[in-house]
């Protein structure tokens, strides 16, 4: 679906916020050890896509279109307020907007051309690491900082995924298992969970906190799908790390060597390695957990941060969701397509590793036998090379692509509920070229 809007740069409205995201994400995992520091920072110094704040930046700003009156009465914010116009010698204020109305002037009131209850909180301390209050621009503070925590755990994720998919590359450089070690690689994914962990308990916010952790949970449960459907073993894992083989000693106790048997099969799981509709279903399950979770639930807060009524808050959590379901579809579709040089990580990767996804799915849908590769992981001689030509032969490229754009459409409607502006038209354009993107 082509977009009504003819919008060209969904990154200029939120630029300011976007070009500080870099140094404020840098403020909130400093540590006192320089390796940690180095490890801990490798992913955010090359150019990521940035592509969940981005979304959290222009969805909050769709929001701040909303009138004030018809949203939930919220507490805005504790700030410090020594830096904003109508700073009158208190230094910290807690800002309180909805259908309240009272006579103190506060960047909100500035903004919205009324004057919201300002209620002086002896007893916050100022928030000196908040990003400052911008009247003009609408997105809240708490806002900017979930924007800052979402691509923290994001890239948390990252540095584990690279080591649990041996993978050798991320952004254009040396992955980090490959640039530091898998244990400091591991490491500083943690590290990063917990500095995200304490931002999220500073939002104050307790149905945000559940959502953050739950995506959290989310990611793990999702990768973990993932990962029993791979062929790996504590040996290939080896392989990788500091590019220098090095040989596991065999278990000696209880604990089994191969993925496979830790496996203590669901019936529903059983199936979906017998039966291509409910691979489908537990593909969707699995994409919906490792990729969209994290955009669905972090749209939800944002719109549950703006006082956002519940008819808002469930088509801003249900945007995320479409629009996570096409990215994770259409990166499935070019994990076949693009070069490792365009995508920036190995791509043709995923049936190597055993992974079947939705071109693949689609191929055992016209091909019954497809279903005995899919369930040996495509460990023979020559599976992948028959894998390859039953999707080319049955589109399997084509229909990915028809599927993501049913997602992207369901997106585009869940969008038509946000009052009309700018910020919501770079929300459609960029919903739009997830579609078209090569990379
Ligand atoms: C997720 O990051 C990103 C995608 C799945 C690609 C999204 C691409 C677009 C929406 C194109 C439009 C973007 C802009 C900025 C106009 P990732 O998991 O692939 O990893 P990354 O964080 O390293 O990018
Ligand atoms: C990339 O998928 C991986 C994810 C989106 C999630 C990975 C999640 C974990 C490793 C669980 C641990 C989570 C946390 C929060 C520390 P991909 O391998 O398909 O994509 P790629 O091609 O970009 O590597
Ligand atoms: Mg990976
Ligand atoms: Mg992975």
């Amino acid at each position: 679906p082509q977009s009504s809007s003819t919008f060209h740069d969904p990154f200029s409205i939120v630029s300011h916020e976007m070009s500080n995201l870099a140094k404020s994400i840098a403020n909130l995992i400093g540590s006192g050890h320089p390796t940690l520091n180095r490890v801990s920072s490798y992913y955010f110094e090359a150019e990521g896509k940035n592509v969940r704040p981005l979304i959290v930046l222009l969805l909050s700003k769709s929001l701040a279109a909303i009138p004030i009156e018809q949203r939930n009465r919220i507490k805005i914010d504790t700030y410090d307020v020594t830096n904003q116009p109508h700073y009158n010698g208190t230094p910290t204020e807690t800002v309180v907007a909805g259908n309240s109305v009272d006579d103190s002037i506060s960047p909100l009131a500035i903004l919205h051309g009324i004057n919201p209850r300002v209620i002086l909180d002896p007893l916050s301390k100022p928030m000196d690491k908040l990003p400052e209050f911008d009247a003009m621009n609408g997105i809240l503070p708490k806002q900017r900082r979930l924007a800052e925590i979402v691509e923290m755990i994001h890239t948390a994720s990252l540095l584990h995924d690279d080591v649990i998919d041996l993978s050798d590359s991320r952004r254009g450089r040396p992955s980090g298992n490959i640039a530091f070690t898998n244990k400091m690689a591991v490491l500083a994914g943690d590290f990063l969970l917990g500095r995200a962990s304490v931002a999220i308990a500073r939002l104050r916010n307790p149905e945000v906190i559940e959502l953050l952790s739950t995506t959290i949970a989310n990611l793990v449960e999702g990768e973990f799908m993932q990962l029993k459907n791979t062929v790996m073993s504590n040996d290939s894992q080896s392989i990788v790390n500091d590019g220098e083989k090095k040989v596991i000693p065999e278990p000696t106790g209880k604990v089994p060597t191969k993925q496979h048997e830790y496996s203590v099969s669901t019936p529903a799981e059983v199936d979906h390695i017998t039966n291509v509709d409910a691979a489908f279903e537990y593909y969707l399950h699995k994409t919906y957990l490792k990729t969209a979770s994290l955009m669905s639930k972090s749209s939800r807060a944002a719109a549950v941060l703006s006082g956002a009524h519940d008819d808002i808050i469930e088509n801003c959590y249900e945007f995320g969701r479409n629009l996570g379901l096409c990215f994770q579809i259409v990166d499935d579709m070019l994990d076949y397509t693009a070069s490792d040089a365009t995508f920036g990580k190995p791509s043709q990767a995923d049936l190597k590793l055993g992974l079947a996804t939705a071109p693949i799915l689609f191929a055992w849908k016209e091909q019954p036998e497809l279903g005995e590769l899919i369930a040996r992981k495509f460990s023979e001689p020559g599976d992948v090379e028959i894998a390859r030509n039953a999707v080319k032969k049955y589109s399997g490229l084509e229909k990915t692509r028809e599927m993501a754009h049913e997602y992207c459409y369901k997106a585009l409607q869940n969008l038509r509920v946000l009052p009309e502006s700018d910020a919501r038209s770079a929300l459609e354009f960029l919903t739009n070229s997830v579609l078209t993107r090569n990379k």
